[in-house]
């Protein structure tokens, strides 16, 4: 089945921090957008936490009254997935980052939403292709990868399995168009795509730099700010990333590729091991006053 070239209905699975941010993209740009996720809880707090992002919007300025109101009134809240995965266009799953957890989600979409519909993932982690199949139909599942936090970063990336088809390219790329992101194509499954791939080797550089004591971490983060220009170091990075969040993906990582030179950082499980997770723990690389 040809994928629609209009997309209107867009189904977001799962009101995590992901989920929620990405529903309100697509609520501002104009598309119906139904979030659905298994617990009430997490879209009571999404809803109530994108009110207060797009109050905050407006009282900034970036965002006109009646654009807000009209975004929410474009914004639904389910937790019965069969009830609105019928009529959507577009799929974007940002559930739980689980291999189990994602097949099962997609084996049901896979039955339940509209044959022209696509399925895509926001998986960091996960390729296409370990979902696609039992979706029952391959060639209209891939990544779309968006970047946190996902209001502001303008990049997404767009990961196609070898089994997705052009036109499921076509119009991913169209749809994240729409949301006024930028999409990039990645045409093969790789490891941590091409943004992650290109932080962990920056980040690996940085744990190196450390390790053989070259540069305290303060003057490596400088340095990756006043010499290359990025807007924050490698550590201030990770602790905004989130230690433990660093640690999985450099384990997936590993797991993937088995290159021993993937294996996960030391240093950096053990700050996860003594609870130390960056930002979100106050602590981690650095200290924060909370
Ligand atoms: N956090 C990030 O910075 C980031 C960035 C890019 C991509 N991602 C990806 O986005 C996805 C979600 O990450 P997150 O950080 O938003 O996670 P999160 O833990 O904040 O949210 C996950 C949500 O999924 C829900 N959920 C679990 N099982 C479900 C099911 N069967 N059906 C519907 N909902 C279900 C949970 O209730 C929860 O609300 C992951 O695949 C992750 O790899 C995360």
């Amino acid at each position: 089945m040809q994928p629609p070239t209009t997309i209107t209905r867009v189904l977001v699975i799962g009101a995590g921090a992901m989920g929620s941010q990405i529903a309100l993209t697509a609520a501002l740009a104009g598309h119906t957008t139904i979030v659905q996720d298994i617990a009430q809880g997490r879209l009571d707090a999404a809803a109530a936490q994108l009110r207060e992002s797009t109050d905050k919007m407006v009282k900034s300025g970036k965002l006109a009254e009646e654009q807000a109101r009209r975004a929410h009134d474009r914004l639904e809240f389910s937790t019965d997935l069969e009830a609105v995965a019928a009529a959507a266009d577009f799929v974007i799953e940002a559930a739980t980052e689980r291999l189990e957890i994602k097949k099962a989600i997609f084996a049901r979409l896979g039955e339940l939403a509209p044959p022209h519909a696509i399925l895509a993932t926001n998986s960091s982690t996960i390729g296409s292709s370990a979902v696609a199949g039992a979706s029952g139909r391959p060639g209209q599942v891939c990544n779309l990868h968006f970047f946190n936090p996902v209001l502001v970063m303008e990049c997404v990336e767009v990961v196609r399995h070898a089994g997705t088809s052009q036109a499921t390219v076509d119009t991913t790329v169209e749809l994240a168009r729409s949301l006024g992101k930028t999409p990039v194509l990645i045409n093969h499954e790789v490891p941590g795509f091409v943004a992650n791939r290109l932080m962990g080797a920056v980040q690996k550089e940085a744990l190196a730099l450390l390790a053989g004591g070259v540069a305290s971490m303060e003057d490596i983060d400088a340095t990756a700010r006043m010499a290359l220009r990025h807007p924050m170091g490698p550590f201030e990075l990770m602790d905004l990333v989130g230690l433990d969040v660093v640690d999985y993906i450099a384990q997936a990582t590993y797991a993937a590729t088995g290159n021993p030179a993937d294996a996960p950082d030391e240093s950096v499980a053990a700050l996860v091991r003594a609870g130390k997770l960056g930002r979100k723990s106050g602590t981690g690389w650095y200290s924060y006053s909370r």
